[in-house]
């Protein structure tokens, strides 16, 4: 007999995108590129490096739990009080930290399917439920997403791009939504992949914010940063959002090398230009070769393109692997022929493209 909450019975662990070393040790091969995780790659700015090292000593004191710098230094650079942010142990724990803050016994989610899996995680901790609401053209279709929204409706979101589909809703939709959405219900904007997008009409989260709506915008340091082992993300919300969220935060969440890598790194933003330019070059070159080659795909305004193999991508996704490429199955996300792949660097796209062509016999 379970002795545990019985709303996670149903909650299965997490299942990352498959570790390089992992791959090598049981394929006993040697050179492996992941493109799986949607993590930069050419690493992170070296100046991160070099406040890493220089900070390494001072590991044996506890981190600053208020990361008075790096929230000073953030809200200098988003144009916001330093009291409109959370920050977390990457953008994954500020998810669970806006679910322990306001859903409670009966309350309900509104998202769009597929989607990042860690909305649903945190509402199935709290005990809510959670309407799927399935994309349209591979984006949110957000007049059924509305249709969804009742009295118990606490969370409706939003993520802009979309994981896996990489597809965009733009400022004047979200805006809409925002309109429509009942005075105790948040919106929340899950913009992990900001820095990529390039469309003109993307978001407004930072002055809706700074105008006092229920909204809270994600965004991380992992992904354009290229701090994804480091664990350090944030939200940018109203006062009485941030408010409730640091109470269930727990003491020093973020670690201080996350810290002090995260400051240099906003102070490296050429470092971020760089990581967009290559990969709006992987974006062409990837769309050039999959037209070529007859494979459909979706465009994306993040940095990994959603594809759809017409084949049984666990079957792809296995025989990529074991020449080298790891990429995500679209099983996951309930699409049984698409996978997820990131963009990577120039060698690393035409590797992967030559191994997709040999996979899939074209
Ligand atoms: C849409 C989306 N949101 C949030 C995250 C969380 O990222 P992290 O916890 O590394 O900040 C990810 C990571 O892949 C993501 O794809």
């Amino acid at each position: 007999m379970s002795i545990c909450r019985k709303c996670i019975l149903n909650l299965k662990p997490y299942v990352p995108g498959k570790p390089i070393e992992e791959v090598k040790r049981e394929l006993g091969i040697d050179d492996v590129i992941k493109l799986a995780s949607n993590e930069n790659p050419f690493g992170p700015s070296p100046k991160a490096v070099e406040a890493i090292k220089n900070y390494a000593e001072q590991i044996s004191l506890y981190p600053d739990g208020s990361c008075f710098d790096l929230r000073k230094e953030l809200a200098n650079h988003l144009g916001v009080e330093p009291d409109m942010l959370i920050f977390g142990a990457g953008g994954d724990e500020v998810i669970f930290y806006l679910g322990m803050a306001f859903l409670e016994d009966g309350d309900e989610v509104v998202q769009a399917d597929p989607n990042f899996a860690e909305y649903k995680a945190a509402a199935t901790i709290m005990d809510c439920r959670t309407n799927m609401v399935p994309l349209q053209n591979w984006t949110h279709d957000l007049d059924a997403m509305l249709e969804k929204v009742n009295e118990h409706t606490k969370i409706f979101v939003i993520t802009n791009p979309n994981n896996p589909t990489g597809t965009l809703v733009s400022a004047d939709d979200v805006e809409r939504v925002l309109d429509a959405l009942p005075e105790r219900c948040i919106l929340f904007l899950d913009e992990a992949y900001y820095e990529y997008v390039d469309d003109p009409k993307y978001t407004r989260s930072v002055q809706w914010a700074k105008e006092g709506r229920n909204v809270l915008a994600l965004r991380t340091f992992s992904k354009v940063y290229g701090l994804a082992g480091l664990r350090v993300g944030y939200g940018i919300g109203p006062k009485h959002i941030i408010e409730s969220m640091e109470r269930v935060r727990a003491p020093f969440n973020v670690n201080s090398v996350a810290q002090v890598a995260a400051i240099a790194s906003l102070n490296d933003q050429n470092q971020v230009k760089r990581s967009r330019e290559q990969n709006n070059r992987s974006k062409e070159y990837l769309y050039k070769e999959l037209d070529t080659m007859g494979v459909a795909y979706t465009p994306t305004q993040a940095n990994f393109l959603w594809v759809d193999t017409g084949q049984d991508c666990k079957k792809v996704f296995s025989d990529l692997m074991k020449l080298g490429v790891i990429v995500r199955t679209g099983d996951i996300f309930d699409c049984p022929t698409h996978i997820r792949v990131t963009t990577g660097t120039d060698e690393q796209n035409e590797r992967f493209i030559n191994t997709l062509r040999q996979v899939l016999g074209l």
